[in-house]
């Protein structure tokens, strides 16, 4: 009988045993899992259907349809918190139709918020934190067995929280479900060894913890076996990646020399970690694409030594001209904070300024949100922006993020560009794909290519997307 990958790993390591966590043999069954938050995120909630399934979980494309629903969060801003909060309220409702179905939170806001999540939400019954995946299945069965013996049907039974942050817990072992049919996350690390003073990761996400090198390889290589060609290496800080004696670019150069790999990506490198190393791993290795995400965060060094970022603009500047001297054709991206406590109107410029110096192909750009327990919210409370003013920044923001990345995708419009065609298009007839540079392209085509390379000529630009005409026999 086949066995899935995840299977295989978990009883290699004398993992999940149903009948060692006494799980009932009538216990739930099918499984729906619903991710919020970044790119890691969604690989932990690849990690859990891996673990799921490998336990015998079947995975249901809908909440209504499974009898497990586990809501995977993210506490990176209160906005996000109360998306998420409203969304678990809806399943109240599921809850009322049919009792027996379990509801767990798991993730980001479920490690910051704990067991005061069962105030907010009584009727779920389990809080399961970024370290705690490993023994979900058990954690399952017990909460499924506390609700088996509870007396009246409208009682609670057992509510469960898995909160531990284990610093040595990086799933070695385990194997996550690649959902993607075109190009996988692989996750190279966890967590986070850096103190930015606005950010909740490391709190909810404990100490970095790196993976084996040889265990990201064969993963790489197995999926390359498997037929796919692009993979993005992922970490909260990527390339401070360190383990046996591996940098982050020595493991760069031998996941993109891994037979059938065509691309890699990598995200979210730290500016401090951008070696000469690296720099050189991505001009020499023809698999590592030209694209880097590279936070700024502030274009004030005031303000980036509050956010202890531990670098200066100069410093960030410098980067970006040995990255662009040494990969000409680099498409860079960004993450900035507006308004961050203490921010002044000539501050805000400065970051414009950046803005506009760089000049980054695309921006993700955030009011600054006060997340409890971060040294942030410990700076006098009359320095903190009023909301009408930061509100007025980040639409400044956007605006002039959103120019800079129009006027560089209208001097692209003709180039021909080999594409990774990933999806249909929302239009009829047309298939969506994405260039070496990461830049998304619209373009009509039988859904056949997709999964295939095709070249395309950019024909026209929205300001963040392209039109293109496919390009035969290019
Ligand atoms: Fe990601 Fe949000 Fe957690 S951004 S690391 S899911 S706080």
């Amino acid at each position: 009988m086949a066995t899935t990958a995840a299977q295989r790993a978990q009883r290699s390591e004398g993992g999940y045993r149903p009948e060692a966590a006494g799980e009932p043999s009538a216990g739930p069954r099918r499984a729906y899992v619903e991710t919020y938050g970044c790119q890691m995120n969604i690989s932990d909630g690849e990690l859990m259907e891996g673990i799921l399934a490998g336990a015998g979980y079947e995975l249901a494309p809908r909440p209504e349809d499974a009898d497990v629903i586990l809501i995977n969060t993210c506490a990176i801003r209160e906005h996000a918190e109360q998306r998420v909060l409203g969304r678990v309220g809806q399943l109240q409702a599921l809850r009322n139709e049919r009792p027996d179905i379990l509801i767990g939170v798991t993730g980001c806001m479920a490690q910051r918020l704990g067991d005061t999540l069962f105030e907010q939400a009584p009727y779920v019954d389990l809080v399961v934190g970024p370290d705690g995946y490993r023994d979900l299945p058990q954690r399952l069965a017990q909460a499924h067995g506390g609700r088996s013996a509870r007396t009246r049907p409208k009682s609670r039974g057992l509510q469960l929280t898995v909160l531990e942050l284990d610093p040595r817990e990086n799933y070695e072992g385990l194997e996550q479900r690649h959902t993607g049919r075109t190009a996988a996350w692989i996750p190279i690390q966890r967590g986070c060894d850096h103190r930015c003073t606005f950010c909740i990761v490391p709190y909810v996400r404990g100490p970095e913890k790196n993976r084996r090198p040889a265990d990201v390889l064969e993963e790489v290589t197995r999926l390359a076996d498997g037929g796919l060609t692009e993979v993005t290496l992922l970490g909260q800080t990527v390339n401070s990646y360190q383990a046996e004696g591996w940098s982050f670019p020595r493991l760069l150069r031998a996941v993109a020399r891994v037979p059938g790999i065509r691309r890699v990506r990598f995200t979210s490198p730290h500016p401090n970690d951008v070696s000469e190393e690296l720099i050189a791993a991505m001009a020499e290795e023809s698999a590592v694409c030209e694209q880097l995400h590279l936070p700024l965060q502030s274009g004030s060094d005031r303000i980036l030594k509050r956010m202890v970022r531990r670098y200066t603009v100069d410093r960030f500047l410098a980067i970006v001209e040995d990255v662009r001297a040494q990969v000409p054709d680099i498409a860079l991206s960004t993450d900035v904070i507006v308004a961050f406590p203490g921010e002044t109107e000539a501050e805000f410029e400065e970051t414009l300024a950046v803005i506009r110096a760089v000049r980054f192909d695309d921006a993700f750009t955030y009011r600054y949100s006060p997340r409890e327990g971060t040294p942030a919210t410990r700076l006098p409370p009359e320095e903190f922006v009023p909301d009408s003013v930061g509100a007025a920044r980040l639409e400044r923001l956007i605006e002039v993020a959103r120019a800079v990345q129009q006027e560089i995708n209208e001097t692209e419009v003709g180039r021909v560009e080999e594409v990774l065609v990933e999806r249909e298009a929302r239009t009829p007839g047309q298939l969506m794909g994405r260039t070496r540079r990461a830049k998304v392209v619209a373009f009509e085509a039988s859904p056949e290519r997709i999964g295939s390379y095709v070249h395309v000529r950019l024909t026209g630009t929205t300001g963040p997307t392209f039109a293109g005409q496919l390009v035969e026999g290019a």
